[in-house]
């Protein structure tokens, strides 16, 4: 089910503008199976707005999220250098805010407990999430976890005024009604209790130009400045802000009640640069527009070339992302390798490109890698150094077109 916005989330104006529009397009996670091929695909719109009032950057249609969590697939524990960051997380949390094990630690969309497990033994500690599959990792952990959407109306029932720590990493970006999050977690919150939480930053991903990034699952890409004014809308200071480099970057807020802790440097650091990006203005966020579209003009050209020449061209990697840059461009891949094994076998939404595990490239060479995990850039061209002798070209589309 999609919703129309005719005002904005955080601030709840309906002075807001549409800055971007990527077409229609499937979720960027439903992967389809060969049988799933005959059968109608639903697409909805992918647009961006921007609110006049408090400046955030939004969807223009928002998927109910019942849609997209209750069978959600992804876990955390899949990724190690992602439960690495979570258990670093969890031991400087602990050491910072935690006095006693009877101290409760709420965490929200806590998936399957990657993080929560941190925490020292015997401590209390809850997990609130959606997703059936994650809920029963969860549980099998001994974490006690509550199945279900995180609202204003849960919290007060789990947790009213109790919590000395309520946890959300990758969640704030996800839920569509926000000001009734944030309510939810005042109402948990004890007096000296403290909200952290990590979420994308949209000063990285304008920069980066990452406008692949922007998909159904993430209505919000956040500033500190908006999320700033909304905490403080619900009686919570922004004290600390630090950032992390994780797919991209994530800033991790950290907010309470007014005068309890010290206020850092942090928090000011991220406004003076989001400031002088001028996030602020929304002529920034046409240019930005303006960008997304020349880069897809080089996809769209470069594609057309290897049609032109009859030269293959492959895809590196599987992400969400890679089939919000499939879908806008349009251009023409020959497969996919990937190595996640639910993937392979499946086709991707939308583009309907075949997707093979990555050992089709010992006997297959392509004239052309596109690299569409291209956050892994890096770590790519280092274990493929074989692979890339021997096809030459790896191609990366993000922020403009280059050869790794
Ligand atoms: P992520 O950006 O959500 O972590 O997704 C990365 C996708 O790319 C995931 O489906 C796994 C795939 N991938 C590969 O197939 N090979 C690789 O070397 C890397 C780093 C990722
Ligand atoms: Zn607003």
């Amino acid at each position: 089910m999609l919703t129309h916005r005719d005002h904005c989330g955080l601030c709840h104006s309906k002075d807001i503008v549409r800055i971007l529009d990527l077409g229609s397009m499937p979720p960027s996670n439903a992967f389809l199976t060969k049988a799933d091929l005959g059968k109608p695909e639903p697409v909805y719109p992918l647009e961006v707005m921007f609110c006049r009032d408090c400046t955030a950057v939004q969807l223009g249609a928002v998927l109910d999220p019942r849609d997209i969590f209750t069978d959600y697939r992804y876990f955390t524990s899949a990724s190690g250098p992602l439960v690495q960051h979570f258990h670093r997380m969890a031991e400087s949390l602990a050491q910072r805010f935690i006095e006693s094990s009877n101290d409760l630690v709420v965490e929200i969309g806590g998936n399957d407990g990657s993080l929560l497990e941190a925490f020292p033994k015997g401590q209390r500690v809850l997990n609130i999430d959606p997703s059936v599959n994650a809920v029963k990792m969860s549980l099998a952990k001994g974490i006690p976890t509550h199945k279900g959407f995180f609202d204003s109306h849960i919290a007060r029932i789990l947790a009213s005024k109790s919590a000395k720590l309520v946890i959300a990493n990758n969640v704030m970006a996800h839920i569509p009604d926000i000001r009734d999050a944030v309510l939810g977690v005042e109402t948990m919150l004890a007096p000296d209790g403290v909200f952290v939480f990590e979420v994308h930053s949209f000063a990285n991903l304008f920069s980066q130009s990452g406008w692949d990034q922007i998909y159904h699952e993430h209505v919000y890409y956040h500033t500190l400045k908006a999320l700033k004014r909304l905490l403080e809308e619900f009686g919570l200071e922004v004290f600390d802000l630090e950032t992390y480099p994780i797919h991209g970057e994530v800033m991790r807020v950290y907010a309470a009640r007014p005068g309890v802790y010290p206020v850092t440097d942090g928090p000011s650091r991220q406004l003076r640069m989001e400031m002088s990006w001028y996030l602020h203005r929304e002529d920034t966020y046409r240019d930005f527009a303006g960008r997304v579209e020349d880069t897809k003009k080089q996809l769209v050209h470069f594609s057309d070339e290897a049609k032109r020449c009859g030269a293959s061209v492959v895809g590196y990697g599987a992400p969400a992302k890679g089939n919000t840059l499939l879908n806008y461009t349009g251009i023409h891949l020959d497969y996919i390798v990937d190595t996640t094994p639910e993937k392979q076998g499946c086709f991707t939404p939308g583009s309907h490109i075949e997707i093979f595990p990555p050992e089709k490239l010992l006997t297959d060479t392509p004239d052309h890698l596109m690299i569409l995990a291209w956050n892994y850039a890096g770590e790519i061209k280092e274990k493929e150094r074989v692979l890339h002798d021997r096809i030459g070209s790896f191609v990366v589309p993000m922020p403009t077109l280059w050869y790794l």
